[in-house]
């Protein structure tokens, strides 16, 4: 009878090995250096700054998710289509925050409960709101995140880390500035059938 390397026989080597543990490889908040010619403290610092970044977006993406499912009103279809549209695109620069965080050489903020412990978005009630409450919440929590990430890119250009001040200026800021107008056009009070 075949054995497998580790003595079993040929058939108890096609069970998984599951239920394995071991300690973390890198814990959350250590940066490892990465040979891209960046400082220590720059990719540290970037690091940190776009981990906040990401828990807003994250909650900023569910909250376009929230107001997809529970929106309510005559302006329902097109307000449906567009929150998703827009959690869409949130959810790409989730992915693209998280993947600049990793190739700085940090760990990226992955998971719920991390994300609502992290992000300065309020938290909206689990009802649902009126079509104004929502979008007004969304316009707050889009100005966070402009704020914030406008600060950011900032000071990754004068720690020398253009890549992350790029994407901060051309995939966050960009995106938000647009949903913003998208957005805030619903909230302008004119008449649908009458002029004034
Ligand atoms: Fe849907």
């Amino acid at each position: 009878m075949s054995r497998s390397r580790s003595g079993g026989t040929a058939l108890g080597r096609a069970r998984p090995l599951d239920r394995q543990k071991a300690h973390e490889i890198q814990a959350f908040g250590q940066v490892i250096h990465r040979t891209i010619a960046l400082s220590e403290s720059a990719a540290r610092q970037s690091v940190e700054n776009l981990n906040q970044v990401l828990a807003d977006t994250a909650t900023l993406r569910d909250l376009y998710k929230k107001h997809h499912w529970q929106v309510a009103g005559p302006t329902f279809y097109p307000l449906h289509l567009l929150f998703d549209k827009h959690y869409e695109e949130q959810n790409e620069l989730v992915d693209t925050l998280a993947e600049r965080i990793q190739s700085l050489g940090g760990v990226t903020l992955a998971m719920a409960a991390d994300v609502a412990e992290t992000t300065i978005i309020p938290r909206p009630p689990r009802g649902r709101e009126e079509v104004p409450v929502q979008i007004s919440r969304l316009l707050h929590a889009h100005e966070i995140v402009l704020k914030e990430a406008r600060t950011m890119a900032r000071l990754a250009a004068e720690g020398g880390d253009d890549g992350t001040n790029d994407l901060l200026v051309s995939d966050v800021i960009r995106t938000n500035e647009k949903q913003v107008w998208f957005v805030s056009e619903h909230l302008v009070d004119v008449p649908l059938v009458r002029a004034d």
